[in-house]
């Protein structure tokens, strides 16, 4: 297992290897197979980052299921005055349905909690998260991640769906950016 990458001008060292991602994505998938047992739930999955988690999870799901995505692009002057854009919107018709969120990763919850601002005025009969990654050290919003597969120090991290500058998402493992090296956030990298 390669336990440093470098990605551009960048060090990355291995922070979560793909066998505890696994085992982390079994107890998730057990969860919702339990939860959903008589349900046929919506997975809405945000683009780009969720789609190496989205792809996991789907596999192990065992209820009948729809899959959807969709996927915003984030502007910010400071993460405080960010603001979100959708580039593919929520075309699914939700209304009276069990929504579940896929997200590779809550940072600030910012993403999250435009997705939830919108999915309320469609009338969804339940939401609820599942992210891979969460931290919470920089979490600003309120909501509960519902599925959780493990809490990261609040660091830059790539893999796993997660980029830097657009790379490193196809990496099975997640990183974390050497130390003392710009920058810390996960949104808008590229
Ligand atoms: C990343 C990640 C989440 C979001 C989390 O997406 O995939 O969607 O940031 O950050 P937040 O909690 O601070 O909002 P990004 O906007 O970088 O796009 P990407 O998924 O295409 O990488």
């Amino acid at each position: 297992m390669t336990t440093t990458v470098k990605i551009k001008d960048k060090l990355f060292e291995l922070l979560v290897p793909a066998e505890e991602i696994s085992a982390a994505v079994d107890a998730i998938a057990s969860r919702i197979n339990a939860d959903y047992a008589s349900k046929e739930p919506l997975f809405l999955c945000i683009l780009n980052g969720s789609f190496m988690f989205a792809a996991d999870l789907l596999r192990r799901i065992r209820v009948p299921c729809r899959v959807s995505f969709v996927k915003y692009a984030s502007y910010a002057g400071t993460k405080s005055t960010q603001y979100i854009k959708n580039l593919v919107g929520l075309n699914e018709d939700v209304e009276a349905k069990d929504v579940i969120i896929v997200e590779d990763i809550v940072d600030t919850g910012l993403t999250m909690s435009h997705l939830l601002t919108e999915l309320s005025e469609k009338k969804p009969a339940t939401v609820r998260i599942a992210a891979f990654c969460f931290k919470k050290e920089a979490f600003q919003a309120t909501f509960t991640i519902d599925y959780l597969g493990m809490e990261i120090p609040n660091a830059f991290v790539i893999g796993y769906g997660m980029d830097y500058e657009g790379y490193g998402r196809n990496l099975a493992e997640i990183y974390q950016i050497s130390d003392n090296q710009y920058p810390t956030s996960n949104t808008s990298t590229c």
